[in-house]
């Protein structure tokens, strides 16, 4: 009789293990498989759900750009802050060092620059991203935008078979034709045609309407910071976005571009996880910046 209630107690204990396995804290991951959980653990923190993506691939499109001119002064303080960083595999392998342990979202594709026509990029050689550890490809998809769309679709299908292959998750990156208004209806389309087409997390822009890009979209959303703002409206725009369904950010500009980079990144940091709100971040902003 003990034994059966031992019995009964560890299949109780095992059967609860596995439903909470099922309450996967990233959205739309229960299914997948156990590295590609892995990786989205690194990126999105289990108690919170959310994510600080720090993003500095703008070289790879802009050169040197304001605040990423020295990725080693600009940027390397800044990665303690951030749960995971995006950028391109010149920038880090050069510039970043390998033992500060920080989840990786590799920029996984490579095209044009300003100078020139913008989004008929190719892919890197995936294999670049399982020898860098990668812990997610990111890849844009260009909804609306001439022959890049089928070319940025072909790209982002071909990274999630081969993220696939080796428990990669994708990030699709977000991007509307010139001709497309940058609002909800559009950024909805082009999420959800990321997440149809096997994006574990997707990249867009805040906009009106945000709740609905959020809800249709069966993957995490995070969104992308912009030109730089005031820090201020920089942590409104976070704070509305989460309030409106983002699972976090990916900001570049509004961190590597303000005048207090480490603060500004802590105080997007505590509104994202801590649940601040923009007149408190802004206040732990300046108390940082010594303001
Ligand atoms: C754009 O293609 C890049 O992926 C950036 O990483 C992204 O837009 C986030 O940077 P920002 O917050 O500066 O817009």
């Amino acid at each position: 009789m003990a034994d059966m209630d031992g019995f009964r107690e560890a299949t109780n204990f095992a059967s609860n293990q596995l439903s909470k396995m099922d309450n996967f804290h990233v959205k739309g991951a229960s299914n997948l498989p156990w590295g590609m959980k892995d990786r989205l653990s690194r990126i999105f923190n289990p108690h919170t759900g959310r994510t600080v993506m720090l993003a500095f691939d703008h070289g790879f499109i802009m050169g040197p750009t304001s605040g990423l001119e020295r990725i080693d002064l600009n940027i390397v303080p800044l990665v303690q802050y951030a749960d995971c960083i995006m950028c391109t595999r010149g920038i880090l392998q050069t510039s970043i060092p390998a033992n500060l342990n920080k989840p990786v979202c590799l920029r996984s594709d490579a095209g044009s620059t300003v100078l020139t026509d913008l989004n008929r990029n190719v892919l890197i050689d995936m294999e670049d991203a399982v020898r860098l550890n990668a812990s997610a490809m990111a890849v844009m998809f260009s909804a609306g935008d001439g022959d890049r769309e089928a070319i940025t679709a072909a790209n982002l299908v071909k990274a999630v078979d081969l993220g696939n292959r080796y428990g990669i998750p994708v990030m699709g990156v977000t991007a509307v034709g010139k001709e497309m208004a940058r609002d909800a209806r559009y950024f909805a389309l082009a999420s959800r045609v990321c997440a149809e087409n096997g994006a574990s997390i997707v990249k867009t822009y805040y906009c009106e309407g945000f709740e609905k890009i959020a809800v249709t979209c069966p993957v995490p959303v995070v969104i992308a910071g912009g030109k730089k703002l005031p820090e201020k409206e920089a942590l409104e725009l976070c704070f509305n976005a989460i309030n409106d369904g983002a699972a976090g950010v990916d900001m570049g500009r509004n961190v590597f571009q303000s005048e207090s980079p480490a603060a500004m990144i802590q105080a997007v940091h505590a509104v994202v996880h801590d649940g601040l709100t923009p007149e408190q971040g802004f206040e732990m902003f300046q108390d940082l910046s010594g303001k």
